[in-house]
């Protein structure tokens, strides 16, 4: 997460934020018009008359206690099994480097082997099964503390080749053998499915912004192959059975990226990079390649069904620190696509596509996400929102402003946004779309800086100043999915009651959580909550007693919350997917052990956690953890 909107834009919100500051639905009503309080009331009644008539899920689990301590807890019931942790290797026929504990493989061994701290996450079922099928996982970023023996420093060629072959992609097989209480889960190796894509992996670019000036380098004229992805953080599967992953915080690779374009402040690109990549990579130095950053930013979509597919970066989505893009159908099969940025006061975005999906899975769909409108939301203070075009020639997008074409115009999506008057957010990460009800949720993981000076004060969608706690959002269409406005309110405020500050408490109805962020519902329709409380936050002030990371499951129809799961200590709790019987789920436990500086001392590896493994002199893991119930049925029920 960064924060360099810098942009005036005094939305309508920030003027209306002085009657609406109050974050309790009660206050809100109150300030609010007949609009409003027809959005508040809708969603009870959009959820109790479904539009279609598939089966919604209860609470059927006993929820657990806040966790503690340095291990993974699920209700009883309920066995969780650590499937696929870092460094195993991912299947490729004669080429399987078993795992060194002591970090010392090679970067060629990790470019066979899984990255480091999984994310985003997605089952693809091979021929419909629920016990048979891939697995295809974001390693989101590093801690070369533990990548290496000696740690981060000194930096060499080869660690920063390893550091590059941790992060990106993984697809691997897994199968489930047996069933019930004796049922068990395994990657499948060798696998013809089994991939990595890293920093040297080809993606073509596609969609308006290919070939665009911004977008050639040296080593790419014509602008249309990039090698690699990176920082991919959360993902969805597509209607069309593809996997889609956002690039997120690709700033914090650049160094040099200081007064080289105007435009690379405004994504806070900085003198010298966080992982010191420049120093051995020129591409990474943006004083010498300065259209390298913006081949990053994108939303990539991968066929993990065809292990021999190009992946592909969609420009038609915008660039953004995009923390994922998830799609619905309208009722004519055409594609919308939501996003938003875990930034500090940045946005949220849908594309529609032009044209509508096709049968015939991704080949037949290949182009779907290259032509269409990009939009920008509004959350207006009475309960009703609007979706901005980001089309050049329109308003203010035009070559006075800096937006020479439509490229430009994606590839500076957020200062385009800037000049629209969108809402800015508090860190916008995962969404979910409610298939049966239509409503859209969006996690907004907290926002500290909100209402300090000089910063955004609050406003209707964002309405707690110094929120520690985040809440998650929702809409829905006016029509259908690709209607240009929405009406909109907070499924919940996170927050502890216990907590003396009011903006802290929140309104559960049910488990406490702090710093909501993945997101996604199970075929039985319940909504399930993963949570990000950083290790600089966790264990103290108001975040004390809500304990580790964890996974909650929310009834949309009650509103009611339950803790389901806690992860060893500070980890994150990342990535679901479920098989389509809903009966086995997969969740990501990243990095285990966290520090508070992000970057682990290669004398203590363990000293927080020595999660999955507990070897002695050991070190942490992230893993995929898969989690059935001991009688095989559904999961939450
Ligand atoms: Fe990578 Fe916004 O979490
Ligand atoms: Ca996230
Ligand atoms: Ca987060
Ligand atoms: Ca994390």
């Amino acid at each position: 997460m960064e924060d360099s909107n810098l942009s005036a834009n005094p939305s309508i919100h920030e003027v209306i934020a002085h009657s609406a500051q109050h974050p309790d639905r009660r206050q809100l009503l109150q300030g609010a018009g007949l609009l409003g309080l027809l959005a508040l009331l809708q969603p009870l009644t959009a959820c109790t008359t479904p539009a279609s008539a598939s089966p919604r899920g209860s609470l059927g689990f006993s929820g657990i206690a806040p966790g503690m301590g340095d291990k993974l807890v699920v209700p009883p019931g309920y066995i969780a099994q650590v499937l696929a942790a870092w460094g195993e290797p991912v299947g490729i026929a004669g080429q399987m480097p078993a795992f060194r504990m002591d970090g010392s493989n090679s970067a060629e061994d990790q470019a066979l082997q899984l990255g480091m701290h999984h994310d985003g996450m997605e089952y693809f079922a091979l021929n419909g099964a629920s016990d048979h099928g891939l697995i295809a996982l974001n390693h989101e970023y590093t801690d070369d503390g533990l990548l290496h023996p000696d740690g981060f420093l000194p930096m060499t060629a080869a660690k920063v080749r390893k550091s590059q072959n941790a992060h990106g992609l993984s697809v691997f097989e897994v199968r489930r053998q047996d069933a019930g209480a004796n049922a068990s889960w395994a990657m499948v190796r060798p696998s013809a499915y089994a991939r990595r894509f890293t920093l040297q992996t080809p993606f073509e670019v596609s969609g308006p912004a290919a070939g665009h000036p911004l977008l050639r380098t040296a080593a790419d004229p014509q602008g249309r192959t990039v090698l690699g992805t990176l920082n991919n953080c959360a993902s969805s599967q597509t209607p069309w059975g593809t996997y889609l992953s956002g690039e997120e915080n690709w700033m914090y690779y650049f160094g040099g990226g200081k007064d080289i374009h105007a435009h690379h402040q405004r994504w806070g690109l900085r003198e010298k990079g966080l992982y010191n990549w420049e120093a051995h990579d020129a591409r990474f130095d943006a004083a010498r390649h300065p259209n390298e950053p913006n081949r990053f930013g994108w939303v990539v979509e991968v066929d993990p069904l065809d292990p021999t597919s190009t992946p592909v970066k969609r420009t038609a989505l915008g660039r953004a620190a995009h923390e994922g893009a998830w799609v619905a159908l309208t009722r004519d099969q055409r594609a919308v696509v939501y996003s938003g940025e875990d930034a500090r006061f940045e946005y949220i975005y849908k594309f529609v596509s032009s044209a509508r999906m096709q049968p015939g899975g991704a080949k037949a769909n290949r182009k779907l996400l290259d032509e269409g409108t990009l939009y920008v939301a509004r959350f207006d203070a009475d309960g009703t929102g609007r979706w901005l075009p980001l089309v050049h020639g329109q308003g203010p997008l035009t070559a006075a402003n800096g937006f020479t074409d439509q490229g430009e115009v994606l590839i500076k999506t957020r200062q385009a946004s800037d000049l629209l008057g969108a809402t800015k957010m508090d860190r916008p990460e995962w969404l979910a779309i409610d298939k049966s009800s239509r409503w859209v949720y969006c996690t907004l993981t907290n926002n500290s800086q909100r209402g300090e000076p000089g910063k955004p004060g609050v406003d209707a969608a964002n309405p707690r100043a110094n929120n520690t706690m985040g809440q998650i959002i929702r809409w829905l269409e006016d029509g259908d999915f690709d209607g240009a406005t929405f009406v909109w309110n907070h499924l919940l405020l996170a927050g502890d009651p216990a907590n003396s500050r009011a903006e802290a408490k929140g309104n559960i109805q049910g488990d406490m959580l702090g710093c909501p962020d993945g997101l996604g519902f199970s075929p039985n329709g319940l909504l399930w909550i993963q949570t990000d409380a950083h290790a600089t936050q966790m264990y103290k002030g108001e975040l004390e007693r809500i304990g580790n990371n964890q996974m909650l499951a929310c009834d949309t129809q009650t509103g009611e919350v339950r803790r389901f799961l806690t992860g060893p200590t500070n980890c994150e709790i990342t990535g679901l997917t479920f098989t389509p019987d809903g009966r086995s789920l997969f969740i990501n436990v990243q990095h285990p052990g966290e520090t508070p500086t992000d970057r682990s001392d290669p004398k203590k590896p363990s000293q927080f956690s020595n999660w999955p493994d507990y070897q002695a002199g050991g070190r942490p893991r992230s893993a995929t953890v898969v989690i059935r119930k001991a009688d095989g049925g559904v999961i939450g029920s």
